[in-house]
């Protein structure tokens, strides 16, 4: 049962019963929240962000534009789908896992073959994210030389859509308010490729530096427009350690960088990301204090990455941490003249023991122990397992002092 139908069920029992519009809502929130979802907390998963999240949606629109990208096709997807699913990783994603973790079906991408009325299919939630999106629009990167050239569907976009198929997804305005309040929004990740662009084709990181401020302003006003809509709970990840990526140490290393020596990575571009992470949890905390009555989970990305990079063998990751499992030749299995995906390309025999994927995604098993180590373990602030109780407890004890 979705919202929709315990919304036009419970009104045709209010048209033929004399309970109180009052009393109704006070039931409607108590199915809402018991056992009727598997979770008992949330009734959807919203999500934007980039390939880090993206579930299919480059896919679509590469299809609809007739373009082609080496993340599409195989080997992508063929460890858990056993084909390339528009999933920038050899499976599932943290967002995968998070959903399976609320005991949802996979997240469906926005735009699929069946149009966006797909009200059944996005019962559960939509997922926005598209692999190669950025926080900033062109109109921001253009001008200082930042080209994306795989879609130009950036945060605002993402969120033009999730405005736009609202109507689909929950009818009138108030059962939307709704559905919003009891959903979970994925905020990211995003701003990734904001630097990926243009430092991995060769701009100094120093150039880059100043980006950070605006694709934090991009990230946290898409966070004050979803509150403005109603929204509750939202998961705001940061930047992973992007000098622990085998594509950031192909293009990035050189004799004159420094080296972490407890990971190999290198040590500027990860101060880089935290550097990012830092303003954004700054930005939180300020959105917070405005708003007390809206759940803000930061998640640690960089540090539930981290830790598995200081010591990979100890989590089945034999190969250690920094080599790329699909990819070309070189330290790090990484040259732009045989991505992963393209013929050139040669793909390791066990990606579980592999952290890195393609040199900038990370493999299924990776994304299994960081989301472990997110939705169980302490690296989001709150805690994400101390919340779904308290969510519940607060609205079974409104329940009791208003009865
Ligand atoms: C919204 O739609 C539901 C049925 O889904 C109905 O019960 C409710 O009265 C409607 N609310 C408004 C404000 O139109
Ligand atoms: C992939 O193939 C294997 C072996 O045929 C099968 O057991 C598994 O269910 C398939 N996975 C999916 C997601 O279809
Ligand atoms: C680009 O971003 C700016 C600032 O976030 C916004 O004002 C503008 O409307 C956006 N343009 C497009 C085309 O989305
Ligand atoms: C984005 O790209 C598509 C296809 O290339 C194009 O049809 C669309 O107009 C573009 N949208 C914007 C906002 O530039
Ligand atoms: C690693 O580097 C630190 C300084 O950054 C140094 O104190 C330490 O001895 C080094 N450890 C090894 C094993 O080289
Ligand atoms: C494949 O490798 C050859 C030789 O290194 C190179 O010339 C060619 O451009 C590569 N093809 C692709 C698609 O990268």
């Amino acid at each position: 049962m979705n919202m929709h139908e315990i919304l036009s069920s419970s009104s045709m029992a209010f048209s033929s019963s004399s309970w109180s519009s009052t009393s109704l809502f006070l039931i409607l929130q108590l199915l809402c929240s018991g056992n009727l979802y598997a979770n008992g907390c949330y009734t959807s998963i919203f999500s934007f962000g980039d390939s880090l999240a993206d579930t299919g949606n480059l896919k679509q629109l590469a299809s609809i534009t007739n373009r082609v990208f080496p993340v599409l096709l195989p080997p992508y997807g063929e460890t858990f789908y056993n084909q390339s699913i528009g999933r920038c990783s050899n499976g599932r994603l943290i967002i995968d896992f998070l959903a399976e973790s609320l005991g949802f079906p996979l997240i469906p991408p926005y735009v699929n073959d069946k149009g966006s009325d797909n009200v059944v299919e996005f019962r559960h939630g939509v997922n926005f994210a598209v692999a190669g999106a950025t926080a900033l629009n062109s109109s921001f990167l253009e001008p200082r030389g930042v080209l994306n050239t795989m879609t130009n569907a950036s945060l605002q976009v993402q969120l033009s859509w999730f405005k736009q198929s609202l109507r689909s997804i929950c009818g009138n305005a108030s059962d939307c308010r709704n559905l919003i309040g009891r959903s979970l929004f994925l905020m990211g990740e995003i701003g990734g490729n904001d630097y990926n662009y243009p430092i991995l084709a060769g701009k100094p990181v120093s150039e880059i530096e100043p980006f950070v401020p605006f694709v934090i302003d991009a990230i946290v006003s898409a966070v004050n427009e979803l509150i403005e809509m109603g929204v509750q709970t939202l998961v705001v990840p940061g930047n992973l350690p992007i000098g622990c990526s085998s594509a950031y140490l192909t293009v990035c290393g050189s004799e004159k960088e420094e080296y972490d020596n407890t990971t190999g990575c290198l040590i500027r571009l990860n101060k880089f990301a935290e550097y990012h992470n830092e303003l954004l949890q700054t930005k939180l905390n300020q959105i917070r204090e405005l708003h007390p009555d809206v759940v803000i989970i930061y998640a640690d990305y960089y540090n539930a990455a981290l830790q598995i990079y200081r010591s990979p063998e100890k989590f089945g990751f034999i190969n250690g941490g920094l080599q790329a499992c699909c990819g070309g030749v070189g330290p790090y299995n990484c040259d732009s003249s045989a991505e992963c995906g393209s013929t050139n390309a040669s793909v390791c025999d066990q990606p579980d023991t592999y952290v890195s994927w393609d040199g900038i995604h990370l493999t299924e098993a990776a994304y299994r122990l960081i989301s472990k180590n997110l939705f169980q373990g302490p690296y989001t602030t709150p805690r994400f397992n101390s919340l779904c109780p308290t969510l519940t407890s607060q609205v079974k004890d409104k329940l009791s002092t208003s009865m």
